[in-house]
């Protein structure tokens, strides 16, 4: 079928399958380009086919050769209906890793239940006996837990007070102002309960039960701080507090993998067009602003050039990992440069519906955001007929 981008709100509900694998291999390309990572052999990626998940499952396959099983959550394509573009990423991934000789197999299940952990454990077992590194990438809006069969709901709210600041929407580019109601104490559980660190737990005590965690195993969280601009939705707000949950979580989990000098980390990251970022309100403004301000300087990262930083100068050094004074790795170090913040806030005040395409970069936000789909690739002719109907290889 020909394939186009159908937008409702903050979503796109159709992929391009060639558009999404030109995404993986421009990944691929990049992590090669960097040359080799003397990093993890073994990897489990929980929430691999998106952002930032993706983005370390390419690097450890790629840039340190590592065997990956990957984790994520993903709507299969239907004659006549695209998959979601985490589906054909992992398409993508798998065709590519096979033809570079890298081992790599895919679970598509809710990384919240029993049974994908269990899943996971087993394919361990079989074809890798331990590994050295889990990378845990999930966002999710919803999860079911696993013990008590109650499906707790994330917001994205702030606590204590209503919050109106300035907000984009990034598809027709005006700018307005958004008031957001305070949660209530249910809603900042129910956020924790998603989105902090409980089933990062959940996961490696079950790995540590199921002895496969090598020596020296080391886990990371992704996290997000942010500025004071963004704080009372974000670092503030309920999603603040289910970080602050896991980031917490970090330290317990390092406790218990002790009897193998292990060590989990949670890593602070840049602020960055995912499907989970363009959800949440004043986010798509703060981002578009920052991308401006950074690519004029030169620094301007995405996912894949994060976790290539994060991988060669944090976790794989020889040296040891530098973390702030609350022990977390920041890689968002310079998105939070004085210099940054301070042109961001000047920028920020001065953003309007008639000033932004010049201030700030809602180009390079539509671009991202149409790149997360498989549309916008030079490369692909979205003019031809496509398979939808791809499968993914070694997928069990
Ligand atoms: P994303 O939406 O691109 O990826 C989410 C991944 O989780 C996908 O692989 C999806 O399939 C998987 N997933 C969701 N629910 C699942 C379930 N029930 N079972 C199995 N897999 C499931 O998200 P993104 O932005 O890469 O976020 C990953 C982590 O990075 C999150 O913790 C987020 O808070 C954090 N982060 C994101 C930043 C951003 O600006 N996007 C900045 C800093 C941290």
């Amino acid at each position: 079928m020909i394939i186009e981008p159908r937008m409702r709100g903050f979503i796109c509900l159709t992929s391009h399958p060639k558009g999404c694998e030109q995404n993986v291999i421009n990944q691929i390309e990049y992590i090669k380009s960097k040359g080799k990572i003397n990093g993890p052999k073994n990897v489990l990626v929980i929430g691999a086919s998106t952002g930032f998940g993706l983005a370390s499952r390419i690097t450890s396959a790629f840039g340190s050769n590592a065997a990956t099983i990957g984790v994520f959550f993903e709507k299969p394509p239907q004659e006549g209906k695209t998959a979601s573009p985490g589906w054909y990423n992992s398409v993508a991934f798998q065709e590519q890793a096979k033809k570079a000789g890298i081992y790599a197999k895919s679970i598509n299940g809710d990384a919240f239940s029993d049974e994908v952990k269990n899943k996971a454990i087993e394919i361990i077992k079989t074809d890798l006996g331990k590994i050295d590194l889990v990378i845990y990438s999930l966002a999710s809006p919803v999860r079911m837990h696993p013990n008590t069969g109650v499906l707790h709901r994330s917001v994205l709210k702030p606590i204590g007070q209503s919050f109106t600041n300035k907000t984009v929407d990034f598809h027709t580019g005006v700018v307005s102002d958004i008031t957001i109601e305070p949660c209530t104490d249910e809603d900042i559980k129910n956020t924790v309960a998603v989105m902090g660190g409980e089933d990062w737990e959940m996961w490696i005590d079950a790995l540590i039960k199921a002895d496969v965690l090598s020596e020296k195993a080391m886990t990371v969280a992704y996290s997000y701080i942010g500025p004071s601009l963004t704080e009372a939705v974000y670092r503030k707000g309920t999603i603040g507090m289910a970080k602050d949950h896991l980031e917490a979580t970090a330290f317990k989990i390092t406790e218990k993998l002790n009897y193998t000098k292990g060590t989990a980390f949670v890593s602070v990251n840049k602020a960055l067009v995912t499907q989970a970022s363009s959800a949440i309100p004043v986010i798509p403004l703060y981002i578009s602003l920052l991308y401006k301000t950074m690519k004029e300087k030169g620094i301007h990262e995405g996912c894949i050039e994060q976790i290539q930083r994060l991988y060669s100068e944090r976790l794989y050094t020889n040296k040891e990992i530098p973390t702030d004074d609350k022990g977390r790795i920041r890689i968002d170090d310079w998105e939070m440069r004085a210099d940054i913040q301070e042109k961001v806030s000047e920028l920020w005040k001065k953003a309007t519906t008639e000033t932004l395409p010049e201030l700030g970069d809602l180009k390079g936000y539509k671009s991202d955001f149409l790149n997360l789909f498989g549309f916008g690739f030079e490369e692909v002719d979205y003019l031809l007929d496509v398979n939808e109907n791809t499968v993914i290889e070694e997928l069990v």
